[in-house]
């Protein structure tokens, strides 16, 4: 697995998330049954078969979340870089530009999502493709990016729609290759003044080399109390 690293975007404050269990700090650094929730993702991946990581922190926590995992992980290859401002999950891919191979795919993951299943098992690298992007039906489609399909094409994807024209979430992990910094360099800021992944994602529908993956086993985003809690007991 030379030819991947993983990229995880480690810079959100967790809002949704300030005052879980006296909670001060950010999300990725919430306990999950004893260890971070960062650890736990470095963990997660390195059970994929990934050895190359890059974290994407945020100027306030970016110290923390360097011990925690000099901590728990001291032997694996991580490398950091920082977000300086909320300006949405491309935007912060983006700010991993220099810490990656250009020949090397790059496994993009939020930080917060969790898979009950290897998601990459399976997938050759080698192949010629840019993007894969990974799917799931939920009962909640409005509260994801959710995937159009006619067939057997993702047509395009709506980030959070009120009615949503299927029940396939696009899940917070993305598998890209090196040409995703230019094309991230072509977006321009949504209406809430972010550089959107769906809008990246978008425009690799666009050009047609885009793959998909439907995964069935359990997938956690675990960005509210609820969710935190039902991720506990799956680990
Ligand atoms: C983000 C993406 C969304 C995706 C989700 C998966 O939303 O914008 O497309 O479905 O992650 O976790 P967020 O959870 O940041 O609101």
């Amino acid at each position: 697995m030379e030819k991947i690293s993983a990229v995880i975007a480690a810079a959100g404050l967790g809002t949704r998330l300030k005052n879980y269990k006296g909670n001060t700090s950010t999300k990725v650094l919430i306990d999950i049954n004893n260890q971070s929730m960062i650890s736990l993702q470095i963990q997660q991946l390195s059970n994929w078969g990934i050895k190359k990581f890059v974290v994407i922190t945020n100027p306030a926590f970016d110290e923390l979340i360097r011990n925690d995992l000099k901590n728990s992980h001291p032997n694996k290859d991580i490398k950091y870089t920082i977000q300086d401002k909320p300006l949405g999950i491309a935007h912060a891919l983006k700010q991993a530009k220099n810490c990656v191979e250009k020949k090397s795919k790059i496994l993009f993951i939020l930080g917060d999502n969790f898979f009950g299943e290897n998601p990459i098992l399976n997938i050759n690298l080698y192949d010629n493709f840019d993007t894969v992007l990974f799917l799931k039906p939920v009962s909640n489609p409005s509260e994801f990016g959710v995937a159009n399909i006619v067939n057997e094409e993702i047509k395009i994807i709506e980030e959070k729609p009120e009615k949503p024209k299927s029940n396939l979430a696009v899940l917070g992990l993305y598998l890209y290759s090196y040409n995703c910094f230019e094309l991230i360099d072509r977006l321009e800021f949504s209406a809430r003044g972010e550089l959107e992944i769906t809008d990246l994602n978008n425009l690799y529908i666009k050009s047609k080399n885009v793959s998909f993956k439907t995964l069935n086993d359990w997938w956690i985003d675990a960005g509210t109390e609820d969710r935190i809690e039902e991720l506990k007991k799956l680990i």
